[in-house]
């Protein structure tokens, strides 16, 4: 069982924290400590104590399953206040990583010692939580209150240095944590210092007003857009300067209990969860073990596979990238070095590394060079014939055992892999431009994809820091079939109807996307969007207008950034679009030509539109069994395509929203509309039984 182990070296005793595999604390270590520390209390024999972890890790956290219904006792405060009232003096060592929770714990012991290596941090603003166990009120007074504040919303972990040079931790040790405790222990006890409770540091309201504390919030602006827990945890710290202790102590409670209920955490906390079941796919056996891959072919050296290339070399594969031309090859090289040479110059690594992982990644014309490869994948022009010649060519040069990937964003997986001999062996890897940095990857699983493919290509994707998404094999996977037909059709409909695009991005992006359809199809190519409907109308049909802006601006070279004008126009700032009323008579006449009238908008109705959309067409992907879980739909469109996060991706926030409010909106729409506007049948039977999407997940797994 799991919890906390009493051993003594003299006079010492050490209170060992056993919850393998990362020590998560729980109700049972919680009984542990306190447990231990009456024990050691009454002992004559004992003159401090040692709280150090088991393993690899002091406490990574708190188990946040424990945090699903009412936190089990003992209270994480009661064991708090045992550590810091305890009447002999406790040494918190902290090791391997110790996260919120275990912070926490270490910092009601009156001393801390961090050994080397170690990452000490509060991820809980992530999930959208304020920390409920002491650490607003607690590490202020150990560390001051803007350092204090701006860990918390920073999110990430300190090395053992900062945390000293913080004043978070007294000392810094090397070697074996128990070894290390003893000995700060020990010292303790011959110096004669006594107990020294956080609880009891005067901290004052000087140098924590409002103008420290905007500048403070200015430096996470970022990472916090949309978001609110921020401005909980600045309350939380004010109550620290302000309040005695014990009524700081229940500010932070009643502000970590509302933090919990919040829809922000209940979405990010989703999100944590399904990014961790992404990867889990149902029917494969437990037996089955993934083949090993080390050396991996990247066919067509454009902007994915140089970026493909780039991920797989980053994780340790060797790696080698195969053009069909000299040009091609030289351009990928370019690419592969103006991304490694910005990193260096940006810090992150140095220039002699930049070279060494230029220098790591092989480049050929000569296909058979692949005959080595336990894993190719095709990234060549978006075209079926000359990918199924390619793939055709791979297999006969590839060893049997290797697995074939193609990185299409449109074609069949499944008539792809009819051109090899193995289609048990083929797979669609289909990465996010750019390759090297985008999170996400779908895996498309084609009519004859083996298991073990399929489980290859997943623990592919882990290996290379990826989060995986499974597909079925149809009309733009996951992700493209959302965003063309449901999103960006519904865009580009609302432009033909009178809202401006820069109207239409703007309201995207006050939802919280990153950027709206206006200026991803400008940075992306409207080309591309262009072709890859023009390959999936090889598919299936979509009735007119189906993105029809996009398609006439494509012919007229107005493709994006790349070519100066797109749907904005980009000869004042080659960053920044400005509205160009060349497409805005582009649009007049192609509504004209429908006899579609034009209105003003309302930012309310386009944010309305374009989500629903993604709803209603994410629905019916789950339906169809192209995606299995909605949560899988969330994780491709928040890694993907930018969804905002704090609203957990669009089947968590149809959840939010209400299913029956959701497919009342959509039925007004198809009343408008019609056709393309039908509710999808699994929105219509989950919405009659008052259900959800989460609720169709757990029935699934
Ligand atoms: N660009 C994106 O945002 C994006 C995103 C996801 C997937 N994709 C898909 O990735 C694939 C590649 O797209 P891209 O944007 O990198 O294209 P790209 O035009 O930048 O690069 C394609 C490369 O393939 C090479 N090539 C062509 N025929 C070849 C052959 N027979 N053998 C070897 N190399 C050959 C070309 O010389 C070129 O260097 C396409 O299937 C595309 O749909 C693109």
């Amino acid at each position: 069982m799991s919890g906390v182990r009493i051993e003594r070296q003299g006079n010492v005793a050490i209170l060992l924290i056993d919850n393998p595999p990362v020590n998560a604390m729980n109700a049972d270590i919680r009984q542990g400590l306190i447990a231990g520390i009456s024990e050691a209390s009454v002992d004559e024999q004992i003159a401090a104590l040692v709280v150090v972890g088991a393993g690899k890790s002091f406490i990574s956290g708190a188990d946040l399953a424990e945090f699903d219904g009412a936190i089990p006792e003992p209270s994480y405060r009661e064991t708090l206040a045992a550590l810091e009232e305890c009447p002999k003096p406790v040494v918190a060592v902290l090791h391997g990583t110790a996260l919120g929770a275990g912070v926490e714990v270490a910092l009601a012991c009156h001393y801390r010692v961090a050994i080397e290596g170690v990452r000490i941090g509060f991820p809980e603003i992530t999930l959208g939580i304020v920390p409920g166990a002491g650490a607003t009120q607690r590490l202020p007074r150990l560390v001051g209150a803007i350092p204090a504040l701006n860990m918390l919303v920073g999110g990430v972990p300190v090395t053992a240095k900062a945390a000293l040079d913080m004043g978070l931790i007294d000392a810094i040790a090397v070697g074996d944590p128990v070894e290390a405790g003893v000995r700060h222990a020990l010292g303790i006890i011959e110096s004669g210092f006594g107990t020294r409770p956080t609880r009891a540091i005067e901290l004052s309201a000087s140098g924590f007003g409002e103008s420290e504390i905007a500048e403070c919030m200015a430096a996470h602006k970022r990472a916090l857009k949309g978001r609110s827990t921020q401005n909980a945890l600045i309350e939380a710290l004010k109550s620290a300067v302000t309040l005695p202790f014990d009524e700081g102590i229940e500010a932070e409670k009643r502000l970590s209990d509302l933090s919990l209920a919040s829809r922000e955490s209940q979405a990010l906390r989703h999100m944590f969860f399904a990014e961790r079941e992404s990867s889990r796919v149902p029917g494969i056996s437990r037996d089955l073990k993934p083949l090993p891959i080390q050396t991996v072919a990247v066919i067509g050296a454009g902007t994915m596979g140089s970026g493909i290339a780039m991920a797989f070399s980053n994780a340790g594969f060797s790696v080698i990238l195969v053009d069909a031309n000299l040009e091609g090859l030289e351009r990928g090289r370019q690419i592969i070095r103006s991304n490694y040479e910005g990193n260096a110059k940006r810090g992150r690594m140095t220039a002699e590394q930049a070279e060494a992982a230029i220098a790591q990644i092989v480049t050929t014309i000569d296909m058979s060079d692949i005959g080595s490869a336990d894993l190719i994948v095709e990234a060549v022009f978006e075209n079926m014939a000359l990918k199924k010649d390619v793939l055709g060519a791979v297999d006969k040069l590839a060893p049997a055992h290797a697995i074939i990937a193609s990185n299409t964003s449109s074609l069949s997986v499944t008539e792809l892999a009819g051109a090899t001999g193995r289609p048990d062996k083929v797979v669609g890897l289909h990465f996010f431009s750019p390759a090297h940095v985008m999170k996400l990857l779908e895996i498309v699983r084609g009519d004859l994809t083996s298991s073990e493919t399929l489980l290859t290509a997943l623990d592919i994707a882990k290996r290379i820091k990826k989060i995986p998404a499974v597909s079925g094999d149809g009309f733009g996977f996951i992700g493209n079939r959302m965003m063309l037909d449901g999103a960006f059709r519904e865009a580009e409909q609302m432009l033909l109807e009178g809202a401006a695009i820069d109207q239409i991005d703007g309201a995207i992006e006050a939802f919280g996307f990153a950027m709206g359809p206006g200026r991803v199809n400008d940075m992306a190519g409207v080309d591309i969007g262009t072709l890859v409907r023009q390959q999936l109308a090889l598919r299936a049909k979509r009735a007119d207008p189906y993105c029809i802006v996009s398609d006439t601006l494509t012919p007229m070279g107005r493709v994006g950034q790349k070519a100066g004008k797109g749907f904005y126009n980009y000869s004042v700032d080659p960053r920044v679009g400005a509205m160009d009323p060349e497409v805005t008579q582009v649009i007049e006449r192609l509504a004209s030509e429908r006899g579609i009238a034009r209105r003003a908008f309302t930012d309310g109705e386009i944010v309305e539109r374009f989500v629903l959309q993604l709803i209603n067409v994410g629905a019916e992907i789950l339906a169809e069994g192209v995606a299995y879980r909605a949560a899988d739909i969330d994780v491709v469109w928040v890694h993907g395509f930018g969804f905002p996060r704090h609203l957990g991706g669009p089947m968590f926030h149809a959840d939010t929203l209400g299913l029956g409010k959701v497919l009342e909106r959509v039925q007004h729409w198809q009343g408008i509309f019609g056709d393309y506007w039908k509710p999808s049948p699994l929105l219509v039977e989950l919405a009659a039984a008052d259900s959800s999407f989460a609720a169709y997940d757990r029935n699934r797994t």
